[in-house]
């Protein structure tokens, strides 16, 4: 029964939810991730939806998700458990916490991938492979790497390891400490970042290109990716910010602990944004090249900034950093799972491990052995398949079931009581957005992106 399932993760104190949660959101998703979409989509307009969808849907649903978590004390599978027999509810709402599982173990196989190669580039740049090159041959270092499956493996699995030995030895221990020095440094950096794009004479121009709204370059499909950001770059909709809400303190404000993280992991988002556009139209190069957008823009910066060697060191290791944090949170909802089954720990993440690694192989190959036309799935390589099935598909239905669950099933006293809201009407805000707002929004771009409306 899920009700004696005792928790054995223990309790962090505010600061660490804070950091451990913002260490989560922040990560690939806003500084590969986002540019790209953004690139790809058309800029202005695609920036205002998902802004529009971080405060209407993704806000509302993280503080559903966190209070969820605290109010059940457990993996997201057996926290569903604990508040489905509370609201008297059907058992198969459980399915939020196995989606969840599952999704977090696909998104970790492609997001290794992604990390390696900011390990690949942290190492280029330290050994000064940067400087002087121009965007053509920047470009072909990045085309190398893909070509290459054994280094894309190398770098995967290094990172696969070095996520397990942070979940292994339980999330506090490593985390804490890391994330504290980190997630400041990376501020910083992209701080210094935003001051050198500002040299440019085309800072006005990539500015223009995030914030100018021209809806006619804008898609269902665009929307439905906005949509899918936001719930990824807030690391919602498959139970990791469930997992962290389940070790926060009794007395934490649910409500300012998730403004302050999604306004920080927003702030990264468009400060990324502000680096790498001007520098794409500083060197005539495409808004809408895909993933490598990134790893051809920055490294053009570091090759002809002055420090450029330690800037750019510096730059993909704390990148590293924040994919590390964030996949951290990936796999921990299954593992608190397993180990609730009564597997230790690190066997538990050892097995999760494993399973990852081994799908990772296919986000791997997409580049190059499995490139052709016979390995596509759904027109599009494994690795693009599997991003766009978690973010844009399984994240935005497992919210919209967490939306349901809290504002429909869970008693209102039982949410007042672990939100402890003393406005009021602020409440009420919320209220309306999760039960309303949030779950048409979500059911409406689906809709329109299957061309039903
Ligand atoms: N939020 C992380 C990022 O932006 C990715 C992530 C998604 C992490 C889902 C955990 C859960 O990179």
């Amino acid at each position: 029964m899920s009700q004696q399932i005792k928790p054995t993760h223990g309790q962090w104190s505010r600061l660490v939810f804070v950091l451990a949660a913002t260490g989560s959101a922040i990560g690939l998703g806003n500084i590969w991730k986002f540019p790209y979409i953004t690139g790809e989509h058309g800029g202005g307009a695609f920036v205002l939806v998902y802004l529009v969808c971080i405060l209407a849907v993704g806000i509302p649903i993280m503080i559903g998700e966190v209070l969820m978590g605290r109010r059940g004390r457990l993996s997201p599978i057996n926290t569903l458990g604990v508040l489905v027999k509370e609201a008297k509810a059907s058992k198969l709402w459980k399915v939020i916490g196995y989606s969840g599982v599952l999704a977090g173990i696909l998104i970790m196989s492609f997001y290794t991938v992604v990390a390696g190669w900011s390990v690949d580039y942290l190492l280029i740049a330290a050994q000064g492979g940067l400087q002087g090159q121009d965007a053509d041959s920047i470009q072909a270092i990045f085309d190398n790497l893909l070509a290459s499956p054994g280094k894309l493996l190398i770098w995967s699995s290094i990172f696969t390891l070095m996520t397990l030995l942070v979940v292994g030895f339980g999330v506090q221990a490593g985390l804490e400490r890391a994330v504290k020095v980190l997630m400041p440094g990376l501020f910083l950096l992209l701080a210094l970042l935003v001051g050198y794009a500002l040299t440019l004479d085309t800072f006005i121009q990539g500015v223009h290109f995030l914030f100018d709204p021209d809806f006619s370059k804008l898609t269902a499909d665009g929307v439905l990716v906005a949509l899918g950001h936001a719930f990824f770059t807030l690391s919602l909709g498959m139970g990791a910010i469930m997992t962290y809400g389940s070790y926060m303190p009794e007395k934490a404000s649910i409500g300012k602990t998730v403004l302050l993280v999604a306004f920080l992991d927003t702030l990264v988002a468009l400060m990324a944004g502000m680096v790498i556009f001007p520098i794409v139209f500083e060197h005539a190069l495409q808004p809408g090249s895909g993933p490598g957008l990134m790893f051809v823009t920055l490294p053009i910066a570091f090759g002809e900034m002055p420090w450029g060697v330690p800037l750019g060191t510096a730059f993909f290791m704390l990148v590293t950093f924040a994919a590390w944090s964030s996949s951290i949170s990936l796999i921990e909802p299954g593992v608190a799972w397993l180990t609730e089954k009564g597997i230790a720990r690190w066997p538990a993440t050892l097995g999760i491990g494993l399973l990852c690694w081994l799908l990772s192989i296919g986000s791997v190959l997409s580049f190059n052995l499995w490139s052709g036309e016979q390995y596509q799935i759904f027109d599009t390589n494994f690795f693009d398949a599997v991003d766009w099935l978690t973010a844009n598909i399984m994240l935005p239905l497992g919210g919209l079931l967490i939306a349901i669950f809290v504002g429909w099933v869970m008693k209102d006293s039982h949410v007042r009581k672990e939100l402890q809201m003393k406005n009021e009407a602020l409440y009420l805000v919320w209220r309306v957005l999760i039960r309303i707002v949030a779950p048409i929004a979500v059911v409406v771009i689906f809709a329109s992106s299957l061309g039903w409306i």
